[in-house]
């Protein structure tokens, strides 16, 4: 009894035992919570005095899973399967009280315990295969006894926690404890043992095992899911739960687990997610600063990203203002979110209730006074700087003192954004992802004179709208975009040599990426990028010959590709074979066959070119940020990493070589690798290390 280590305490109530783990700040079970627990069930197990116990968590949360920094390293028994089977084991009742978010391997030992109690603000879940792992310590096979294989698999290929209530009317929670969780749980174990209540392991459960529809669900629950090793593992997993012994289940479990761990998707996986929280660290923030606070913001412009916006707000419960020029495009804009809106209902995503609490946190205005008590200011006008200066240097006179003023501006300088206002302070960038609403990816984009406080609110509120903040310097495109830029020369470069839309996009999407850039085009629409060439002079050989035809993308129903009568399916087009055929005979290109690997080479390796200079520059502050941007704001397969991690993974001297290779060949030197690439890769370094 008493502290059984730094992070475990046991303690008596009568003839209840509970175990209380204090592991912040998310109670991992690294090493010593899982030698606290297994000394303290042993204890339990042998005091005859004690007839129950209770498995409690201190801090915000109950266990969120295994600890992923021990992952790759020696294992140090006992390990969470020992711990679980022991819990399992124990001839009297034990009780796991959740709160916060009871994940993965937390979880799984939760499903071991003989009953279930939470409060009802807890979520629990099993997200090991956003990981790129299969729940690794029981749950393919207890998880499928209590809920079914299909909602099993579902819960585990989505990785998404379902809330106490669902839990509750599924099984797999006992009951819903108001007040305190510790005696609500306590309460319950000495009514287990007052009754004499049989012992309940889900192992013994096999009432909704059923085979019946599960092929399906899984063919659909995996479908779009190619190239990754996680999901044949997670239906074989869930499969045995139906066809073998609980035990050899459990043994075959630890088999796909092992081999998924130690592979490089899973590894790719981490880093992701370890790259992720990194960058919510932003160099030259001293500690202890504090964000300013945040309860009301304000969007200017009712446009496609302006509309975005303000439903990010709205659903994170923030009441937002829109500020338009007039009522009509006001009233056009707000329809559209809207419209948004309903389509979500309709789907199932979104109560009908929830969606009107939503719209109501949405007001419009067509007078910029209307900002005047925002906290946040969001810019999303038109991408002119004369405007954008306008609009700030208004900004400047009726924002409130202190508010911090952002610019959604995908290409302008953010500086001189910042000069039309007397507090340049509080000016910065949020570059929003569109579609707004849905893109997890936010680059908040630092000014030279943006303070400190101001940039650290902007991290917060995008961590409040649940977006990825990653903070990035002032250049032109930034990072995500000033990288793309450089795909997007290859891709019309690889059309002039000789390969088609459809197999650019095929080799894109093979490598993992959801959409090639053909395709991305298509959806985006070519007229806009078409018009502002013609302003400027410039000209595209095949793209804007695409554009005099008529071909504007999706929305003329033919663009790279054409598109039968609601299909947005991108299907061949002779016509624009003919186009580009014509194209490069006009640039006296005589065309040849370009095998996938040298696509993927020239679609990719420019890419990480201009990341490994963004680095140089500054703009990014880490390789890992490169990584987040590509993986949330691009679709880059997260099994993969992200495109710096990838460059290490295949060694910077090939990319080097390989770069040396298409700068020579094309004769263009933008293609020669950075000093840094050059310079790591003599030295036998990879970005990161
Ligand atoms: N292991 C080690 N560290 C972890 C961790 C874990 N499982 N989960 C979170 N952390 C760390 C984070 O890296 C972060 O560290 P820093 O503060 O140093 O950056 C810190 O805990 C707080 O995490 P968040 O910033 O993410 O906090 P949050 O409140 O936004 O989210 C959370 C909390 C929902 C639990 C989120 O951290 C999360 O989803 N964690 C991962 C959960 C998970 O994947 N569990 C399964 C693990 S695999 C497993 O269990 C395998 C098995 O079957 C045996
Ligand atoms: P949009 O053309 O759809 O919307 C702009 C809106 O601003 C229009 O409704 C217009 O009436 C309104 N507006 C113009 N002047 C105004 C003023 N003085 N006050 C209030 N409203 C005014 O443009 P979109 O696509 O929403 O782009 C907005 C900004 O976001 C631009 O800076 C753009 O570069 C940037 N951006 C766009 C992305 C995209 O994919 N569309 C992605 C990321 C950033």
């Amino acid at each position: 009894m008493g502290n059984l280590n730094a992070s475990v305490d046991l303690r008596r109530d009568g003839e209840i035992a509970i175990v209380t783990v204090d592991n912040p700040p998310v109670n991992a079970l690294k090493h010593e919570v899982r030698a606290g627990l297994a000394e303290a069930l042993r204890q339990s197990r042998d005091d005859v005095a004690i007839k129950g116990m209770v498995i409690a968590c201190a801090g915000r949360t109950f266990f969120a899973g295994a600890d992923i920094t021990e992952f790759g390293k020696p294992p140090q028994p006992p390990g969470l399967s020992e711990v679980i089977a022991a819990i399992e084991a124990m001839p009297k009742p034990v009780v796991a009280a959740l709160h916060g978010t009871a994940l993965g391997g937390g979880f799984e030992l939760a499903l071991a315990c003989h009953f279930r109690v939470a409060v009802a603000g807890a979520r629990v879940g099993l997200p090991e295969f956003k990981l790129g792992l299969l729940p690794g310590a029981g749950g393919t096979q207890r998880l499928p006894r209590l809920v079914g294989p299909e909602k099993a698999l579902r819960m585990i290929i989505t990785g998404d926690p379902i809330e106490a209530r669902e839990a509750l009317a599924d099984g797999v929670i006992d009951t819903i404890v108001d007040g305190d969780l510790t005696e609500g749980a306590i309460a319950f174990a000495r009514r287990v043992v007052a009754e004499g209540r049989p012992l309940r392991r889900v192992r013994d459960r096999d009432d909704k095992l059923v085979a019946e529809g599960f092929a399906d669900a899984a063919e659909a629950l995996t479908r779009r899911l190619r190239g990754r090793e996680a999901p044949a593992a997670c239906v074989e997993a869930v499969r045995n739960a139906i066809v073998l012994p609980f035990d050899e289940g459990v043994k075959r479990e630890g088999e796909l687990f092992r081999k998924l761990v130690a592979g490089d998707q899973s590894k790719a996986q981490r880093h992701v997610f370890f790259a992720e929280r990194e960058a919510a660290r932003v160099p030259g923030i001293p500690d202890g600063t504090k964000p300013r606070p945040m309860a009301t913001a304000a969007v200017i412009g009712a446009g496609t990203m302006g509309g975005g916006i303000a439903m990010c707000f709205a659903n994170a419960g923030i009441p937002v203002t829109v500020v338009e020029t007039g009522r009509d495009l006001l009233q056009r804009g707000l329809d559209r979110v809207g419209a948004n809106y309903r389509a979500t209902v309709a789907r199932g995503g979104l109560g009908a209730d929830e969606m009107e609490r939503r719209m109501a946190l949405i007001n419009g205005a067509t007078e910029l006074d209307a900002v005047r008590s925002a906290d946040v200011v969001i810019e999303a006008v038109f991408e002119e700087m004369d405007l954008k200066k306008r609009v700030f240097a208004d900004l400047n006179r009726v924002a409130k003192a202190g508010s911090v003023l952002a610019t959604n501006t995908s290409t302008l300088d953010v500086d001189e954004i910042a000069r039309a206002t007397a507090r340049p302070q509080d000016v910065l960038g949020t570059h929003f992802f569109s579609p707004a609403n849905v893109m997890r990816l936010l680059e908040v984009v630092r000014g030279a004179a943006t303070a400190p406080d101001a940039l650290a609110t902007a991290v917060a509120v995008g961590r409040r709208l649940g977006k990825v903040p990653v903070t990035v310097g002032v250049c032109y495109g930034f990072v995500g975009n000033r990288m793309l830029a450089r795909r997007s020369v290859q891709a019309e470069r690889l059309l002039l040599e000789g390969a088609l839309p459809q197999e650019v996009d095929a080799a894109v999407t093979d490598f993992g990426f959801p959409m090639g850039p053909f395709a991305m085009a298509d959806m985006a629409g070519l007229d806009v990028g078409w018009r502002i060439r013609k302003g400027r002079g410039e000209r595209d050989e095949i793209e804007d010959a695409l554009c005099e035809a008529g071909h504007f993308g999706q929305k003329t129903g033919k663009g790279y590709f054409r598109y039968e009568a609601g299909s947005r399916t991108p299907l061949p087009d002779p016509e624009v074979e003919r186009t580009i055929l014509d194209a490069s005979s006009r640039a006296g290109i005589a065309r040849r066959a370009i095998p996938e690997g040298e696509i993927v080479e020239r679609m990719i390796y420019p890419m990480i070119n201009e990341g490994a200079r963004i680095l140089e520059e500054g703009i990014a502050t880490r390789p890992s940020d490169v990584d987040v941007i590509w993986v949330y704001g691009y679709g880059w397969p997260v099994w993969r990493g992200g495109p710096m991690y990838y460059a290490d993974q295949l060694g910077l001297a090939h990319i080097r070589d390989r770069l040396t290779l298409y700068a020579e060949r094309s004769g263009d030197d933008s293609l020669r690798p950075a000093t840094r690439i050059s310079r790591l890769a003599a030295e036998g370094r990879g970005f990161a290390s």
